[in-house]
């Protein structure tokens, strides 16, 4: 099913697997169009049916990562690449390893850095040096953060740190092995940078998201739900699965009625 609200379009699908099919298409048909496409990607449970996806599309089809840039969303900090939490280690395990992606084309905030105000202002610059992002893959928190910006008073624009919402540790307690080992910091693209990419695809799932994909969507743009900016983006795509769409749904239908 297709709704569209303001700019954004809404795919809604009936399973986790079917949004993640849908995703996975779109992706790869972004790589199919343009070969040398500058990516976007994300973390977290969300987008990791959706890489399955892509490595199965990649296996059955050769699709060609050759020429492909991928810039992630957002690390932890600091944090070793090699610590299986990391950003990093994520991405390498659901994605990079399974494709033919060049290892020089992999950008990734360094949990390692030592001077992160350089290693944000030389993040932000090399993407805009490579022509901006084609397509940037957003998961939602469920505080409504896109990477790492979390509710604020004001939007922060570029690539920067960020002191993480006691909310976000405790949702991302559950991959470390207890809940204090979970970095207090992260270096996060901003605000500014994600809605300077060309396309935009956010995808969500579960119950726990349907009120924040509400607020999205509908709600007053405000840093205070950072994901509502995106109703200013000329071009989103937001693919969910019927449990995050319940409210959402609920809405435009009472408006039908
Ligand atoms: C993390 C990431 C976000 C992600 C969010 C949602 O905090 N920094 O980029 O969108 O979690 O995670 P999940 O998909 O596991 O619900």
């Amino acid at each position: 099913m297709k709704i569209k609200i303001g700019n954004i379009n809404i795919l809604i699908t009936e399973t986790y697997r079917e949004m993640s099919k849908k995703a996975a298409s779109l992706v790869t048909a972004q790589v199919i169009i343009k070969p040398n496409s500058i990516l976007g990607l994300a973390t977290g449970s969300t987008p990791a049916g959706m890489y399955k996806e892509m490595v199965k599309i990649y296996n059955s089809d050769q699709v060609d990562y050759s020429e492909i840039k991928s810039f992630n969303l957002d690390e932890y900090y600091p944090i070793k690449k090699y610590n299986k939490q990391s950003y990093a280690y994520y991405m390498d395990q659901h994605l990079f390893k399974h494709i033919n992606i060049s290892n020089q084309h992999i950008f990734i905030p360094n949990g390692e850095c030592e001077d992160v105000e350089t290693e944000c202002r030389a993040y932000d610059e090399r993407i805009h040096i490579l022509g901006g992002i084609d397509l940037q893959v957003l998961g939602i928190g469920v505080n409504g953060h896109i990477g790492f910006n979390e509710p604020d008073v004001h939007f922060e624009s570029r690539t920067h740190m960020v002191t993480l919402d006691e909310d976000t540790i405790k949702a991302n307690a559950r991959f470390f092995p207890s809940k204090d080992e979970v970095p207090s910091r992260a270096i996060s693209m901003g605000i500014r940078t994600i809605m300077d990419s060309k396309k935009i695809l956010l995808l969500a799932n579960g119950l726990g998201k349907a009120e924040i994909i509400h607020r999205t969507v509908f709600g007053e743009i405000s840093p205070n739900v950072p994901a509502s900016i995106l109703q200013l983006h000329k071009d989103v795509t937001i693919i969910l699965d019927k449990d995050a769409a319940e409210q959402v749904l609920n809405h435009a239908k009472c408006n039908e009625a």
